[in-house]
């Protein structure tokens, strides 16, 4: 049985035989606004009040940014990085090799938890779909060995059928989660799907979520159980 790792959202730990597994690179994917950025959030405060450093690598937003959008729910990641249990760092990939930027940042505060916001960022100097699968590899390989679980984010583009923004991310990790919006009604309008989660019987229904004060909450019921 692989060891789990909770994610902070306990409806998603139950639909995941506990959480995900340890040392295991997760896609977190969905079109623009789908709350990717919210989730991984969550996730890295779940580990802080663990005790668990994380590290956090920008590619898009503002580290400040990113920091008041934790806030909002009550989690207060500068505390932590006083302590030094938390990094937040902004690098453009057209300047820095990110890989070896982020191997030197988790064996420095021996992270347990890591983010990588956006991937899509990092594949876009890229010059083909081969180069994005053999680099995200070599990140994958490089995180694992660090023993850090890792959540990344890729965008959907709005009408496209593929579950990330180069069409490649999806088969390399160990896990997808996808991330909908529908923008009607009030209440289902946001939803949850794990599409893969490798060696996990994991929950195969679309669930819906809020978002509360306290982050993304998960709904009991899955659609097909709404449905019925
Ligand atoms: N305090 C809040 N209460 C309720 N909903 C919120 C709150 N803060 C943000 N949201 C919702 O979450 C969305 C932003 O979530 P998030 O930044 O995680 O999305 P994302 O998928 O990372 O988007 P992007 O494409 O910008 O990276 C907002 O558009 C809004 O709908
Ligand atoms: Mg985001």
């Amino acid at each position: 049985m692989p060891l789990r790792v909770p994610t902070g959202l306990p409806k998603l730990d139950s639909l995941l035989e506990g959480g995900i597994m340890k040392n295991s690179m997760i896609l977190v994917t969905g079109g623009t606004g789908t709350g990717k950025t919210i989730l991984c959030l969550q996730f890295l405060w779940e580990g802080l009040q663990k005790g668990e450093p994380c590290v956090y690598l920008s590619l898009e937003e503002d580290p400040d940014d990113i920091k008041a959008d934790a806030r909002q729910f009550g989690w207060d990641l500068e505390k932590y990085e006083e302590k030094g249990l938390f990094r937040i760092m902004f690098h453009d990939p057209f300047e820095t090799d990110v890989s070896s930027v982020l191997v030197n940042q988790i064996e420095y505060i021996k992270a347990k938890r890591l983010v990588v916001d956006s991937m899509s960022m990092l594949g876009l100097y890229m010059k083909d779909q081969a180069t994005v699968r053999k680099q995200l590899g070599k990140l994958m390989k490089a995180v694992k060995n660090a023993e850090c679980t890792t959540l990344v984010t890729s965008e959907i583009v709005e009408e496209s059928k593929a579950l990330s923004r180069f069409g490649v991310e999806e088969f390399v990790v160990d896990g997808v989660i996808v991330l909908n919006y529908l923008g009607i009604g009030q209440e289902a309008n946001r939803s949850l799907q794990i599409r893969k989660m490798r060696r996990t019987n994991h929950g195969k229904d679309i669930y819906p979520f809020k978002m509360t004060s306290k982050g993304i909450e998960i709904m009991k019921e899955g659609m097909g159980d709404i449905l019925k």
